[in-house]
């Protein structure tokens, strides 16, 4: 049988889901091409996926395993760079990758999230009273209010940041996910951002606090080789991206379904669904880590029918896993809060899992809570099909989320 040709990814990410749904069509594994015309595959296929990510063949280290990087095939141009020259535990394979996921993990100790659940209130709150001064009638870009804002002061609180610095810190997060920037300027930003990351390593080095970087600093000065500056810079910014972005979705993407879908929230108020269903059920059908790179093969694996080659690389298409119809059968594509199938795997799985899964969790329950509590009234300003996807194949959002509230104090 021949085999299908593959599936060019628009880097826009304009329509992820029909993307996912024709990869799809040419097999569990399927081969895709990436921006750059680079050559990989995509797994869309839930238990194919599940494996995949068990599996110790395929490794997450660019250096060691991807055959065209090592042989300088990959170049500086290659629109997807970012994700293969840092250096942080999502690039490493083996022993390399559990050093880093226990030093970073045990400074991410449940006795931190669950101590963190108090700030996580209270940016809601300050963030809710902000949109409660809004004027009645008002449109407002609830993304840009609350979903973007909320979980970066988290991540702030979390790593100790003083209040003066916190913008900083987050514009240099921001202005590197931001596509739009010349290669220059993004180069600059890469480079001014690592500085001021340092500066404030240093500072905590000086004078610590109970934070997380504190205690990432404090495990690099027990035992110096094991983690060294670079890593535990590149651990802080993973953090900062990863802990800010996919929640950002998470709200985002949570709101936008119960606006566009009156019955699941009427499930809501009526208590036949709980928050938690409406998160998980917005997980699976609208996964925020969408198509994530990258993986590379070890050695030759056949998986789904097909032989990946050694050093090809591999997407988990976690956004059309979440819709396999094997799983979730006809209604896969629908938001549905009250179905009993709402498995999903968009935090990952194995020894690559997502460390912040409970803390996004915690987010996403008290701040979609309180936003439908004190804004019962909330709508969606514009017909769900003109609301913009985010500008990339890789997450999963919207650019800007329109909505008009009655404020409580007018
Ligand atoms: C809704 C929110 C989130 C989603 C959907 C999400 C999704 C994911 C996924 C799919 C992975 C696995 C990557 C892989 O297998 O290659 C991952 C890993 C990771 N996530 Fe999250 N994440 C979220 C929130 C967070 C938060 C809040 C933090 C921390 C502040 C965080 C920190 C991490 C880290 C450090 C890893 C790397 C783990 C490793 O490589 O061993 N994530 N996340």
């Amino acid at each position: 049988m021949a085999i299908p040709e593959p599936v060019v990814i628009d880097p826009a990410g304009h329509d992820i889901h029909a993307e996912g749904a024709r990869i799809r069509a040419n097999g569990p594994v399927a081969r895709i091409e990436l921006p750059g015309g680079v050559l990989g595959w995509s797994i869309t296929d839930h238990e194919t996926a599940r494996q995949a990510l068990t599996d110790h063949r395929l490794s997450k280290d660019p250096r060691q395993h991807w055959t065209a990087f090592a042989e300088g095939r990959i170049g500086e141009d290659f629109p997807l760079i970012g994700w293969v020259l840092m250096d942080n535990l999502t690039t490493r394979y083996g022993a390399d990758h559990t050093r880093l996921r226990r030093l970073t993990a045990g400074a991410f100790t449940p006795r931190r999230v669950e101590a963190m659940r108090a700030e996580v209130e209270k940016a809601v709150d300050e963030l809710l009273d902000e949109l409660d001064r809004c004027e009645p009638g008002e449109v407002l870009d609830l993304k840009a209010r609350f979903a973007r804002p909320m979980p970066a002061r988290v991540i702030c609180d979390l790593f100790g940041v003083p209040a003066e610095d916190r913008a900083q810190m987050l514009r240099g997060g921001e202005a590197n996910i931001d596509t739009t920037l010349t290669p220059e300027e993004s180069a600059a930003n890469v480079e001014q951002w690592h500085r001021e990351m340092q500066e404030f390593v240093e500072a905590k080095r000086r004078s610590p606090g109970d934070d997380l970087t504190s205690d990432l600093v404090q495990a690099q000065e027990e035992d110096g080789s094991r983690l060294n500056d670079s890593e535990l810079v590149g651990t802080l910014h993973l953090l900062l991206a990863t802990g800010t972005e996919p929640v950002m979705n998470l709200l985002a993407n949570a709101t936008r379904a119960l606006l566009t879908h009156p019955d699941q929230l009427a499930l809501l108020r009526s208590g036949a669904v709980s928050w938690s269903d409406v998160i998980e059920e917005t997980l699976r059908v609208e996964a925020p880590v969408a198509h994530l790179p990258f993986r590379f093969a070890v050695e030759d694996i056949e998986i789904g029918g097909v032989v990946i080659a050694k050093g090809d690389p591999v997407l988990i298409n976690f956004a059309a896993v979440g819709r396999d119809r094997t799983v979730h059968g006809d209604s896969a594509d629908a938001f549905d809060a009250a179905r009993s199938d709402k498995e999903h795997l968009s935090f990952g799985h194995g020894v690559y899992r997502c460390i912040g899964m409970p803390l996004a969790r915690m987010e996403a329950e008290i701040a979609l809570a309180a936003l439908f509590r004190r804004f019962p009234d909330i709508e969606l300003t514009v017909p769900e099909m003109d609301l913009a996807p985010q500008v990339t194949f890789i997450m999963n959002g919207v650019q800007t989320l329109p909505v008009r509230l009655t404020p409580r104090n007018r």
